[in-house]
């Protein structure tokens, strides 16, 4: 789904320099990385003259005792970018404006010198990230970061031939060439790859060029998955894979077959404050899930609040004139703030799972004024 932004602004053309975009804080600096994965078991499903591939961003957090030069990365490559050019138009910016965002990551010498190992390596939970139809990877990389800085391994998931645009590393370029009314059938495509992705991470080489030169290693028994929009219901899709011990639906609508079968591991549904009210399979999945569960709204938010694209936003320094268009597609929440409510919710959710206790959840989610708690199995609302 695209989404129209500032559609009467017109007001910031000429932005030519390179943008920095900040995430949340956090506790841990964050490295990455980008990987491309072939599934030699499996034909693509939207292209029988390949075997399916991935492209994976890597976020990984770097604790503040680690030394690291902080490194800028640019938000896009040129490709996706262009993409992005109409959607940037429609908001009445400038076409190239992807091409100008930057991100900020640890930079650490790859010859795997000061990575730590034995006893004293950290073990970091692994959070599989599913984007919103169509919507490249990079779109949630902030997001991805801010969760990272709560010391997780954040890995984001292109699906070629369903994601507008993939630029693989070795030049190759998928672009999806039509999937309208296909949303049912690219979750159950998604799972797949989410299951694969979390299998191919677990056989790579303690060595392989992704983690040289990163400290600590990956906790494979403390797995969740989560998305936005689709990729939150590809998320719940991929829990029929018991390795994954939890989920999160940012906003997205539910489909079958999980929609009617549910699940017996804890799942949260994260969206605006009437998703419920707006869309029914919220409330139908509700009723079919068997373990913890929480439905959560965010006052303040639409549906592309649970992107980059607040952040984005906000790091071009609007004009005020320009902010009541801003929050009329974007909501009131800021971007940082959103990054902020995302990354605590998201990560208080992940403890929860992990140590059945669903307090932190709980204490988390009262702790933001634009954050309801609309139902739960762990509390009476
Ligand atoms: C470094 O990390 C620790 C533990 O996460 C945190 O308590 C401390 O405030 C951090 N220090 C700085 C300077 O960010
Ligand atoms: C399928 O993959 C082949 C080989 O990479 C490519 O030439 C072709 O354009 C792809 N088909 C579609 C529909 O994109
Ligand atoms: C894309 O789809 C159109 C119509 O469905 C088809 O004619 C065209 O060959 C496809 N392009 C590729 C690269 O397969
Ligand atoms: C909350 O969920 C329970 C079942 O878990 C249901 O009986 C109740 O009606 C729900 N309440 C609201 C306000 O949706």
């Amino acid at each position: 789904m695209r989404f129209t932004l500032l559609a009467a602004a017109g007001m910031l053309l000429g932005i030519g320099q390179a943008v920095v975009v900040s995430s949340d804080p956090g506790s841990f600096s964050v490295a990455m990385r980008v990987k491309a994965l072939t599934d030699h078991g499996r034909i693509d499903p939207l292209n029988n003259t390949e075997k399916r591939r991935v492209l994976l961003s890597v976020f990984w957090p770097i604790s503040n005792s680690t030394k690291c030069s902080q490194d800028m990365v640019p938000y896009m490559p040129p490709a996706t970018a262009a993409s992005y050019g109409p959607l940037a138009e429609s908001a009445g910016l400038p076409a190239n404006i992807f091409s100008s965002f930057q991100l900020e990551f640890c930079q650490l010498p790859q010859n795997g010198g000061c990575r730590a190992s034995g006893r004293k390596a950290s073990r970091f939970p692994l959070v599989l990230f599913s984007p919103g139809l169509a919507e490249s990877r990079l779109l949630y990389s902030v997001t991805a970061k801010s969760i990272a800085a709560q010391g997780y391994v954040v890995v984001t998931i292109d699906h070629p031939y369903d994601t507008e645009v993939v630029e693989f590393p070795d030049g190759s370029v998928a672009r999806n060439n039509g999937t309208d009314g296909m949303e049912q059938r690219l979750t159950e495509i998604r799972a797949a790859d989410i299951s694969f992705t979390l299998s191919a991470l677990r056989g790579l080489a303690e060595g392989d060029s992704l983690f040289q030169g990163l400290p600590g290693k990956i906790n494979f028994m403390r797995v969740v998955a989560m998305g936005h929009s689709l990729g939150g219901a590809a998320a719940a899709q991929a829990l029929r894979d018991q390795r994954i011990r939890g989920g999160i639906d940012l906003d997205g609508r539910l489909f079958s077959p999980v929609l009617e079968a549910g699940l017996d591991r804890p799942f949260l549904l994260l969206g605006r404050e009437k998703h419920a009210e707006e869309d029914a399979t919220w409330n139908q999945f509700w009723s079919v899930l068997r373990g913890p569960r929480a439905l959560l709204g965010v006052s303040g938010t639409t549906h592309a609040s649970f992107t980059d694209i607040p952040p984005l936003i906000q790091s071009l320094g609007l004009p005020d004139a320009a902010q009541s268009q801003v929050e009329k597609l974007l909501g009131t929440v800021g971007g940082s703030r959103m990054q902020h409510i995302l990354a605590e919710l998201c990560s208080s959710f992940f403890v929860s799972v992990f140590e059945g206790d669903y307090h932190p959840l709980e204490h988390t989610a009262s702790g933001f004024s634009e954050v309801s708690i609309r139902n739960s199995s762990f509390k009476a609302v």
